[in-house]
């Protein structure tokens, strides 16, 4: 998706005859004073309707006003960016998503921005910026065969400093894999087969230079893929196991390890969802469109260190060699689950996934990401992943990241008697928990059984975080991209 060409101007390189002119407010600071000097009609405008308290700049408010004596632009575009005490790169953001969706409404092809006044974009800024355009202005059209083609902005950024066009460019790269995973999530279960998800991770592998090993059905049981066969089972359309290499660090460089639940449809199996609402479950696949929407940026930005990604890919299905309640697979580190819930599909997929990269791979740290369980939804909502971990050194890298991009993680406790919780009497583990009691964390403590002794691991659960009902100013309805953000500043900080 290219909706927008980007770049860095500085104010007196401005292009005349822009069709909008974006500018921030600050609610207690109002309009500088080289804004004021520079548009003195417009000011008088927006200080009446500050006055007639039309127009507060409280965070993503925004007013269109006209101009007949500017030769930048006809057309402005203030948008409010709340207390100016309050400010963060997040708001600026979710300002420039504001911006950005206004813009579209309004069908104008080019337009400048001019947040903070000629000086102050920081280089974290900057990529908030950038993020906050590509992400605010995603729309998922392929199937609206109907609607318009747009043909998209040309969009400069005023400020003192043209250093920040790297900033801008890291930030529409990042925000880029956020579409590739938002895409794959919002494609129905029919288009976005495990194939498809095995064909990305070619193409995004393809581009950067990346080894990709794609494991059939027929290769599981040599391969010893217990659980993601126990799953697919039920289902015709062909499962994929994943795997991705990418080597772009020297001897010296940390290897990252990422897992991503992709499953592709979740009915339930045996043990069957309720209709109502079992739509939504072509979104079951997201950690594995989050680990390709990162793969996606990586490919793009060619960090310098080593990334093994692994994504096993099925539908979770009723046919007639679905596995049963009562069954008893043996996942690759040969340890036996008994299944007492076909719907707990996604822990065993990911019981492969996570001992196969653990086993294979020396790793300084491994991420899965899955929409994992119900009860993570119940615990956070819908603003936070929930993270467990083996490491707790680990599990703060990741929190730091997740409030540095505000794509936040709440950690669960996982200590060691969780494992109480998911003992079975016939096998080593059962793939449910205690009743309905803390079904995220032995979700987790599950997951811990097949992560290598001495490996780093975090489990990343969104199934809330990943999709959302009702968006906000940078997340769309629907899938979020939860995930992507989050590791691509990790990665920042291994390099
Ligand atoms: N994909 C679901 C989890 C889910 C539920 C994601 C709702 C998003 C919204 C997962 O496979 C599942 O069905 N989990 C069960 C586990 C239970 C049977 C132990 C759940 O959470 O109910
Ligand atoms: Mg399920
Ligand atoms: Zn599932």
């Amino acid at each position: 998706m290219s909706l927008f060409n980007l770049s860095s101007v500085t104010n007196s390189e401005l292009p005349k005859g822009q069709e909008a002119y974006v500018f921030g407010i600050f609610s207690d600071t109002g309009l500088t004073d080289e804004f004021k000097a520079a548009h003195p009609n417009l000011s008088k405008q927006i200080n009446l309707a500050l006055k007639n308290g039309e127009f507060k700049a409280k965070l993503n408010q925004s007013i269109v006003l006209y101009t007949a004596d500017c030769e930048t632009s006809k057309r402005f575009i203030a948008i409010g960016l709340g207390e100016s005490g309050k400010y963060n790169s997040d708001l600026l953001r979710q300002a420039s998503a504001t911006a950005a969706k206004l813009a579209i409404n309004l069908k104008v092809s080019t337009f400048a921005i001019e947040f903070m006044g000629e000086n102050d974009l920081s280089s974290d800024d900057a990529q908030a910026l950038a993020e906050g355009l590509v992400m605010g202005s995603y729309r998922f059209l392929n199937y609206k065969k109907s609607e318009d083609e747009y043909q998209g902005i040309e969009i400069v950024v005023v400020a003192s400093d043209s250093d920040i066009s790297d900033a801008l460019t890291y930030g529409m790269h990042v925000a880029a894999g956020v579409v590739v995973a938002r895409d794959l999530g919002n494609h129905p279960s029919n288009i976005a087969t495990p194939t498809y998800l095995a064909d990305t991770a070619e193409a995004v592998a393809k581009k950067g230079g990346m080894k990709t090993t794609i494991y059939d059905r027929e290769d599981f049981e040599k391969m010893g893929f217990g659980g993601i066969a126990g799953v697919a089972q039920g289902s015709d359309v062909p499962p994929k196991f994943i795997v991705m290499k990418y080597m772009g660090g020297g001897k010296d460089s940390k290897t990252l390890g990422l897992v991503g639940k992709g499953l592709t449809f979740d009915s339930g199996g045996i043990s069957i969802k309720p209709s109502a609402g079992m739509d939504e479950m072509k979104f079951d696949m997201l950690g594995g469109a989050a680990v390709l929407g990162i793969m996606s940026v990586v490919a793009e930005t060619k960090p310098k260190l080593n990334i093994i990604a692994v994504v096993p890919a099925t539908e979770n299905m009723n046919g007639g060699e679905a596995y049963k309640p009562g069954d008893i697979l043996t996942a690759y580190n040969g340890k036996t689950i008994e299944i007492l819930n076909t719907d707990a599909e996604g822990r065993l997929i990911l019981a492969d996934g996570l001992a196969y990269i653990t086993d294979k791979y020396e790793l300084d740290g491994v991420v899965d990401f899955a929409t994992l369980t119900g009860a993570v939804v119940v615990a956070l909502g819908h603003r936070y992943s929930g993270i467990m971990t083996n490491d707790q050194d680990f599990a703060d890298e990741l929190i730091a990241s997740g409030k540095k991009t505000q794509d936040r993680v709440w950690q669960m406790p996982m200590d060691d008697e969780y494992a109480e919780d998911i003992k079975s009497t016939i096998a080593d583990v059962k793939n449910t928990g205690a009743g309905r009691t803390a079904g995220t964390i032995a979700a987790g403590a599950f997951l811990r059984e097949f992560v290598k002794e001495g490996t780093s691991w975090c489990h990343v659960d969104i199934a809330g975080s990943g999709w959302l009902k009702k968006g906000r100013p940078y997340l769309p309805d629907g899938p979020t991209g939860a995930g992507v953000r989050l590791i691509m500043e990790l990665i920042k900080s291994w390099e």
